[in-house]
């Protein structure tokens, strides 16, 4: 089938560059939108019927003939190639014109490819934002699964990437599961904001027919429609706020990345990775690769750089529409995609990895984490926590010269630095009294896990049924 005729004919005496019609042409890829250009144009249809531009007999061939199309498109691997249109919207109105004739050629009275493009991009975003929402939630659902299912599992805690202090397992989990908790919170801010229907803005002034943009807009699931023609036709706030909510997810999961890769590693050992998300090497026998966090902590990396990609896009742009906003399209899916794909991988890490318990309880007993419980200890005896610092420095520079833990001091060797110190203090030592003090809200013990655990599966379920899931 030969190219179709530009959206434009009169105006113009001469062909246009050939290298150009290439570099304008963005159908290779917004032929994503295709779906929610048909649906728009269905509603816009409506919408021109009720206005009475269009008889009923033509409305009725444009549904017929859209609807038509979306088949067509659906079955025929060839539909979109074998019409090499400039962009999805000149595509549609193509095929139709080609299907129906003349009442086709109606279908663009009152609207533009300006307020269309940004009624596609947000229809199709307001799709994406629910199923990466829901894939979000699946994450946080595995890793209460994975709190769960090891409910006395301990570790070192870590500042600086030294032993810091020893955690709850269910902890760490749910270190991350507030922070994809704040993600969806994000991702759903961005939703509102994204539900709110351009169309009717035509190019930038707005529609000179008597179209019901409120029918419209509620025909196609939006919350509202836009208030300024000239601000609808030019904004892409909803693009950046969604890769910068996106952005945050990808730091996120390149922080769980960061943290499993080091955790299966031989020096720290604290965890399997399944077969299912590891590779080996070609040349070295022994090796287990984390590859699939790795990449996810890559990605996130390339969600950052469209982020201020699209900033420098439309910085300085003039009102309204420019065509420098057509390089939204491929920064906004590849994010979707990208960030999508990352939540499944790293829920699926998640779900299949093993714990070594063993190895964790013993790292998370060695290496001076309960300096701070002897620091505490002394300070109940009344020694200025300052001082007590002070102490249990030297204590622990004595017990780093004799190759001991703090533990393993006798009774008389602690004593040289306090005569406060009495044999209790063993049991402020040990790994276990040591979680059980962090016994305020939002800290490690035991019992405080144990209900914020409860708590992030009731709010998870709340979330999601107000989600429809
Ligand atoms: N392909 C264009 C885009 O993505 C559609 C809008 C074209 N509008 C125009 N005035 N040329 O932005």
């Amino acid at each position: 089938m030969s190219e179709s005729k530009n959206l434009w004919g009169g105006r113009f005496t001469g062909e246009a560059d050939q290298k150009f019609t290439e570099f304008n042409r963005s159908f290779g890829f917004d032929r994503k939108l295709f779906e929610v250009d048909v649906r728009a144009s269905l509603a816009h249809g409506e919408g021109l019927l009720s206005a009475g531009v269009l008889t009923w007999t033509e409305s009725e061939q444009i549904r017929n003939g859209l609807e038509t199309i979306l088949k067509r498109a659906a079955n025929d691997a060839c539909y979109f190639d074998e019409l090499p249109a400039e962009d999805v919207h000149s595509f549609v109105e193509a095929r139709l014109v080609q299907l129906i004739g003349d009442a086709g050629r109606k279908l663009h009275t009152g609207r533009s490819r300006n307020d269309q493009v940004a009624t596609d991009l947000r229809l199709w975003l307001r799709d994406e934002i629910d199923q990466i929402s829901e894939r979000v939630r699946d994450a946080q659902t595995v890793l209460l699964d994975l709190a769960e299912a090891y409910p006395s599992a301990v570790l070192p805690g870590y500042t600086h990437l030294q032993r810091a202090q020893p955690i709850l397992w269910a902890h760490w989990c749910l270190a991350y599961f507030e922070m994809l908790a704040r993600d969806g919170e994000r991702l759903m801010e961005v939703r509102k904001r994204v539900n709110v229907m351009p169309l009717g803005s035509a190019a930038l002034s707005g529609t000179s027919y008597n179209i019901d943009r409120e029918a419209v807009a509620r025909a196609l699931g939006f919350d509202g429609v836009s208030r300024n023609s000239l601000d609808a036709v030019s904004d892409r706030d909803f693009c950046i706020e969604f890769i910068a909510a996106c952005s945050l997810v990808m730091l996120h999961l390149s922080r769980i990345a960061e943290d499993i890769i080091i955790y299966a590693t031989t020096e720290f050992g604290f965890l399997e990775l399944s077969d299912r998300v590891a590779t080996g090497s070609s040349l070295m026998p022994q090796k287990k690769n984390p590859d699939s966090m790795e990449l996810v902590r890559g990605k996130a990396g390339r969600v950052f750089g469209h982020l201020s990609g699209l900033l420098a896009t439309l910085k300085g742009l003039p009102l309204a529409y420019n065509k420098d906003m057509q390089e939204d399209k491929e920064a906004v899916f590849d994010v979707a995609g990208t960030v999508g794909a990352s939540l499944e991988v790293t829920a699926t890490v998640l779900r299949n990895v093993r714990l070594r318990e063993e190895r964790m309880r013993e790292a998370a007993a060695r290496g001076y984490m309960n300096a701070t419980e002897l620091a505490d200890y002394l300070a109940r005896k009344g020694i200025a926590f300052r001082e007590g610092h002070e102490l249990v420095g030297r204590m622990v520079l004595h017990a780093i010269e004799r190759g001991v833990e703090l533990q393993d001091l006798a009774l008389d060797e602690l004593q040289v630095f306090s005569p406060l110190i009495e044999e209790d203090v063993y049991l402020a030592l040990s790994l276990e009294q040591t979680l059980a003090t962090k016994s305020q809200i939002g800290g490690t013990s035991l019992e405080r896990v144990a209900e914020a655990l409860e708590a992030a599966r009731a709010s998870l379920a709340d979330t999601k049924s107000s989600a429809g899931q």
